[in-house]
């Protein structure tokens, strides 16, 4: 079975159209969505429509409960004060443009979803199991094979292993009880292997992981409980998403980072520095 998977829309209609040809493409036999199909983005009514058309599977985001439920808040972190006041700006914004309908399918949207495939116990979450607004701790400085690495050192050199976060990724899985933990909310991808199974971010649709693209994950799962995952890659027309953003009076800042590869709570995802010195310039311009 070939699960499709993706997190992050953040009203992004064009980033989800995309995501949605690009997993139908890879043949998959179903889409899950991790959460925060809302905020940030102008089209938060039309996500929430065109899930509920797809039969996307749906978990509930930190973004959809707030905006769902009319909050001034998120509950995200962010790099500034200034940012945090623009973000509860569009907050109020997204909740007065979903209408009744999907305000309540949103608001209904189960904190978790747990299924088996193939004996394959699965788990989809959008931040940590029972953790809502906090994401999978950052292990983006040092990449999965490095810790492993890192690890068969320790072991070699008959140290005690220093590097904990081996140990936070086998905790969760075993108190999640899932052979394949799927997360979103940090909009970084991530592929854990532990010996007890595996945890997979898919990155995000439309929270700036990739200039004007989104990226998704593929899940398939064998009848040997044999898994394997590929990651998506998905162009949309960033300046269609930038005008209607405009349209919609969000602030630029937001579009900026969609354009350029940025999350709209201020980390950089890209290492390019190009795009780091093309914010800086449209910054002085603006
Ligand atoms: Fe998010």
């Amino acid at each position: 079975m070939r699960i499709g998977i993706l997190a992050d829309v953040h009203g992004n209609l064009q980033g989800l159209e995309a995501a949605w040809r690009a997993l139908a493409a890879e043949g998959a036999d179903l889409v899950l969505n991790l959460g925060d199909l809302v905020q940030y983005g102008p089209h938060p009514e039309e996500c929430v429509a065109f899930a509920m058309e797809h039969r996307i599977e749906s978990v509930q985001g930190n973004c959809d409960r707030a905006a769902a439920r009319h909050r001034r808040d998120t509950g995200d972190e962010f790099e500034n004060i200034h940012w945090r006041r623009l973000a509860g700006r569009v907050l109020e914004w997204t909740s007065g443009r979903l209408s009744g309908r999907s305000g309540s399918w949103l608001r209904r949207l189960p904190g978790e979803m747990r299924f088996e495939v193939e004996r394959v116990r699965i788990l989809a979450v959008h931040g940590l199991p029972g953790r809502i607004s906090v994401g999978l701790p950052d292990g983006s400085a040092l990449g999965a094979e490095d810790m492993l690495a890192e690890e068969a050192r320790a072991e070699r050199d008959g140290l005690t292993r220093s590097f904990d976060l081996l140990d936070v990724y086998d905790h969760l899985l075993e108190e999640s009880r899932a052979d394949l933990l799927l997360l979103g909310h940090t909009h970084s991808q991530a592929l854990i292997w532990r010996p007890s199974g595996l945890i997979v971010n898919p990155g995000s649709v439309g929270g700036g992981t990739l200039p004007s693209a989104g990226t998704a994950a593929l899940a398939d799962i064998g009848n040997r409980r044999d898994i394997s995952v590929s990651w998506i890659r998905f162009a949309f027309d960033g300046a269609a998403y930038a005008r209607d953003c405009r349209a919609a009076g969000i602030p630029e800042l937001f579009s900026r980072c969609i354009l350029l590869g940025r999350d709209q709570r201020g980390a950089w995802h890209t290492p390019d520095t190009l795009l780091r010195q093309r914010w800086a310039l449209e910054e002085q311009e603006s």
